[in-house]
């Protein structure tokens, strides 16, 4: 199956992405993540991209389509997209590219929650500095405290989840993003998944959408 994952900032869209990775070994595509190793790496296209993310603001399409293709490219089994595309003109470059591979998106899961549940889940949230691991403070705590129980490494705060720019985020999805959520109903692909409860439940309603 080839789905698109979207929804708002620290709706738990990663989380939910990983379970499927685990579940159905597809392949996971998330810019988000791509974008933290280049910042990692100190590459060109890393240091482009941190002074957008550090602002809140969306990366430029250019840089975020060049990841996406190549990593569309390798794809061979069932796919989940998740954090792109997350404008329209992604939307419809991917749609292009897609249609050319002959696996269009099957579903567009749009995943909801009120924005004060939001909030705390992006102010709790931590990861590893070394494997990237994610915890939050209160639903998902590290065993090591402030260690990651799976590598030993450091737990940091996302430099994008300081209480500014998460404000920008929020408002960035609403202007950019939330369009997409009628690009994907006129297609009639879209499906609205509640993000409430635990990640188990809302993997639950998941796996209970794509069926
Ligand atoms: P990205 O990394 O994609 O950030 P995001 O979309 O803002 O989403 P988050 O990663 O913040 O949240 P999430 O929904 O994945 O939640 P998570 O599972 O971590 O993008 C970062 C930046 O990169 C963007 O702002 C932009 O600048 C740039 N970028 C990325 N893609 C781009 C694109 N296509 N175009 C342009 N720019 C792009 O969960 C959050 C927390 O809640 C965690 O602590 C988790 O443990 C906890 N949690 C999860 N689920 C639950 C639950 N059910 N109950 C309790 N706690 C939960």
């Amino acid at each position: 199956m080839h789905i698109v994952l979207f929804g708002s900032p620290g709706v738990g869209k990663g989380t939910q992405a990983k379970r499927l990775r685990e579940r159905k070994n597809w392949t996971i595509i998330a810019t988000g993540d791509l974008l933290r190793e280049a910042i990692a790496q100190g590459t060109a296209l890393g240091l482009e991209a941190k002074s957008y993310i550090d602002k809140g603001e969306l990366v430029p399409d250019s840089v975020v389509n060049g990841l996406a293709r190549e990593q569309l490219s390798k794809i061979t089994g069932g796919f989940a997209l998740d954090g792109y595309p997350r404008n329209l003109t992604q939307a419809v470059q991917l749609d292009e590219w897609l249609s050319d591979l002959n696996k269009p998106i099957q579903k567009a899961i749009l995943f909801e929650l009120p924005e004060e549940e939001l909030v705390k889940r992006l102010s709790g949230r931590r990861l590893c500095s070394e494997c990237g691991a994610v915890f939050h403070i209160e639903s998902g705590p590290s065993q090591k405290g402030d260690l990651c129980d799976k590598c030993g490494g450091n737990l940091i705060t996302r430099s994008d989840d300081e209480p500014e720019t998460v404000k920008r985020r929020l408002a960035v999805y609403s202007e950019q993003t939330q369009p997409l959520v009628e690009y994907y109903e006129r297609q009639g692909l879209l499906v609205r998944v509640s993000a409430e409860g635990s990640p188990d439940e809302v993997f639950e309603r998941l796996i209970q959408a794509l069926e």
